[in-house]
């Protein structure tokens, strides 16, 4: 699995990007808006990473986490998560702050979004933000998706529930 867009290249995520990874993963600024990160050790970051790259070895993987490489740097990771009936896709990322703002979270995302709706033929995309995740919820609008609804989540690095926002986007080709 290999896609490669203007400037970047997304591959399977593997325990062969540990350090790279966990200098997000295992970052709060970089996780404090996100439901399972940061990781408390480079050990959990490792587990991770391996339970990432054995799904990719399976014939039809639930989940598909993707590395976001710049030249040979680990930029960050976009992820897939397919429903059970393999309708619908979530999409999420996570950045390493040294590469935020170039447009990089956008190239990949789409990315994604194109192999989920093109490749895999899912139905529906959905995303869903952190009410104060500004970045993120510009992000999701940029790549087409709309609100569609509030709820509520917590965030591993703050035990408080906070609002959610969910966004979705059916396949252009099925509509
Ligand atoms: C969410 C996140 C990935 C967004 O990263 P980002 O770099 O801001 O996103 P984009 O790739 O869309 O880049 C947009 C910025 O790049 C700038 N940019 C520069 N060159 C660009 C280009 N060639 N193309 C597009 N945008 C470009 C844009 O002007 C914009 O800048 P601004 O933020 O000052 O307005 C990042 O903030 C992050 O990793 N956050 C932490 C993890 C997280 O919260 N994940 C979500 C969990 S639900």
């Amino acid at each position: 699995m290999k896609i490669k867009t203007d400037r970047l290249v997304l591959l399977p995520l593997t325990t062969e990007y540990l350090l790279e990874a966990h200098e997000f993963l295992g970052d709060l600024e970089n996780t404090r808006s996100t439901k399972y990160f940061p990781t408390d050790s480079i050990e959990e970051t490792r587990e991770f990473l391996a339970r990432c790259e054995a799904e990719w070895q399976k014939n039809l993987p639930t989940y598909h986490e993707f590395a976001v490489i710049l030249d040979t740097s680990l930029v960050g990771k976009v992820s897939l998560y397919l429903s059970e009936d393999r309708s619908t896709g979530n999409i999420g990322w996570i950045f390493n702050k040294r590469f935020w703002g170039r447009g990089y979270a956008q190239e990949a995302a789409s990315a994604v979004r194109d192999f989920a709706f093109g490749v895999l033929g899912i139905n529906k995309l959905v995303a869903r933000c952190d009410y104060r995740n500004t970045s993120s919820i510009t992000l999701v609008k940029k790549l087409g998706m709309k609100f569609e609804f509030e709820g509520v989540r917590k965030n591993r690095s703050c035990p408080d529930e906070i609002p959610e926002y969910n966004f979705g986007m059916e396949n252009p080709k099925s509509t």
